[in-house]
């Protein structure tokens, strides 16, 4: 008889958090300034504006190193988890996490991204947190670079514009890679690789403003391809270092369905996806897709690169593949299309689907579509190392009912479930923010995902007290049956 959909046994649930939305300290324990830092917190603007919120000027930029209060950067003081990290992942032991998402702040290690030596009480902090994991059972698993690079190499090179950053940040993982070599198995280069289209300066440091006239594209471009060089020679460091370590590349899955069935829609639709699937297929290929370099020279796109850079990429491709996935959108080729906002994109918008507060349209089934398209594609183990529901929570006399939340993972879990069953072989699953965090796209502390509640709004009034929300026992009920009781 056949047997009835379930996860594998050795199924890695957990949660995802990042160090520039969490951490805070910013200052603290020698760390330096990152990009992260400079974003000011915009409370006039439109939530579903992205690029508003994460775009910086010059004038910006002189401004936040000019020290100004810091209650207008929402990312320096993040959650304090620097300081209440054991009381958290106490929590996170409670509701039985398998695995932690973490990020490794690179300017904790080197503040200026070029120092001379590495920052010892960075490296400590890291050491401490990793320690506390293992003694809790949780195994880490470590993204290098997620938004948070140091501002001085902003500063000084136009970020991942210069190949020197290369040289950079394979020293900066180097370091992590000696230090941690017997606490951390699982590691991710670069946290949405992809999203340095859409956030150039927190993805890789990168301004316009820095840019020759009409030459922005390509310095994007040139940005991403040192960061697929730096992933591939950081992937060779880390097998070579770690014996039985795994690396994976990190996407952003955007899925789009065509709008309508018209011919035009479903092609535009398919670019739409190449596109999406470009930066995996650089990273397990090993090789830029025909048609991506054929667009590229279309558009007078030019990539400087090194000679031996192309056989580094075809040498050290990642051995899973790790996503994010919260929305689906559609494409259309009528210019009216009703519109709505998602993941730092804007897209045409779905009838068939609601859409959260700010934007993000809902769809668990895309969820699905989404691990057997990255499946038959890739052939690789997947990850799901971020999906949630960020909404606005009320706390009524010290409780937090949150049955939208958990309606949201029980119907994303389901088609999980579902892709298992369908022959998806997938690795584990890490919700985003299990414990309330800042927002990246709008630097807001009130659009939460956690399981566990911060007290603390956008302005950083608050006591920090964590509070367990309802989904949180849900989720404890999910992990302790790995996903066969989902009610
Ligand atoms: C992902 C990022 O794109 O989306 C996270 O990797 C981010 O850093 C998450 O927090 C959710 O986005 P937001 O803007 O709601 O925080």
């Amino acid at each position: 008889m056949e047997k009835p959909a379930a996860f594998p046994d050795n199924f890695l649930w957990g949660g995802a958090i990042a160090a520039n939305q969490a951490e805070g300290a910013w200052n603290q324990g020698g760390k330096g300034p990152s990009v992260a830092d400079a974003i000011a917190y915009k409370s006039n603007l439109d939530v579903k504006n992205y690029a508003g919120h994460m775009s910086v000027t010059d004038e910006n930029i002189a401004d936040a190193l000019n020290g100004l209060n810091d209650g207008q950067y929402p990312k320096r003081r993040g959650i304090d988890f620097y300081h209440h990290y054991q009381e958290d992942l106490a929590l996170f032991a409670e509701m039985g996490f398998k695995v932690l998402r973490v990020s490794i702040a690179w300017s904790r290690i080197f503040p200026t991204g070029e120092d001379l030596e590495p920052n010892e009480a960075g490296l400590i902090f890291y050491e401490n947190l990793f320690r506390e994991m293992r003694r809790l059972k949780i195994e880490p698993l470590v993204t290098l670079s997620h938004y948070e690079m140091p501002l001085a190499l902003s500063e000084k090179y136009n970020g991942w514009v210069h190949r020197k950053v290369v040289d950079a940040f394979v020293r900066f993982c180097n370091v992590c890679f000696d230090r941690y070599q017997h606490q951390v198995r699982y590691w991710l280069t670069f946290n949405e690789i992809d999203s340095i289209h859409r956030h150039p300066f927190t993805t890789a440091g990168i301004r316009e403003e820095k840019s020759q006239p009409g030459k922005a594209k390509q310095d994007i471009y040139q940005g991403l391809h040192h960061q697929f060089v730096a992933s591939a020679l950081v992937t060779r460091d880390c097998h070579a270092k770690i014996p039985g370590s795994q690396v994976g590349c990190m996407l952003t899955k955007l899925t789009t369905y065509p709008r309508t069935c018209r011919p035009e829609d479903v092609e535009a639709t398919l670019h739409k996806n190449l596109e999406n699937h470009f930066y995996a297929d650089v990273q397990v290929f090993g090789e830029y897709p025909p048609l991506i370099l054929r667009n590229l020279e279309l558009r007078g796109i030019h990539i400087e690169m090194q000679p031996g850079d192309l056989e580094i990429l075809k040498q050290h491709t990642v051995d899973f593949v790790s996503f994010s996935y919260y929305m689906s959108l559609t494409e259309s080729t009528e210019a009216d299309a009703e519109r709505t906002a998602g993941n730092t994109v804007l897209g045409v918008k779905n009838p068939y689907l609601p859409a959260s507060e700010w934007g993000w349209q809902i769809d668990p089934v895309g969820l699905k579509i989404s691990l057997l398209e990255l499946y038959d594609r890739y052939r690789k183990p997947l990850f799901i190392v971020e999906n949630g529901f960020g909404a606005r929570d009320t706390v009524e006399a010290g409780k937090i009912h949150d049955p939208y939340r958990i309606d949201y993972f029980r119907a994303h879990f389901e088609q999980m479930r579902d892709a298992v069953h369908l022959g998806v072989d997938l690795m584990g699953f890490t919700s985003w923010g299990p414990i309330d965090i800042i927002s990246a796209g709008t630097s807001q502390m009130s659009k939460r995902y956690g399981f566990i509640y911060v007290d603390q709004d956008d302005e950083g009034q608050g006591t920090l007290n964590r509070l367990r929300k309802d989904s949180f026992y849900w989720y404890q009920k999910v992990i302790a049956t790995n996903g066969a009781d989902l009610t």
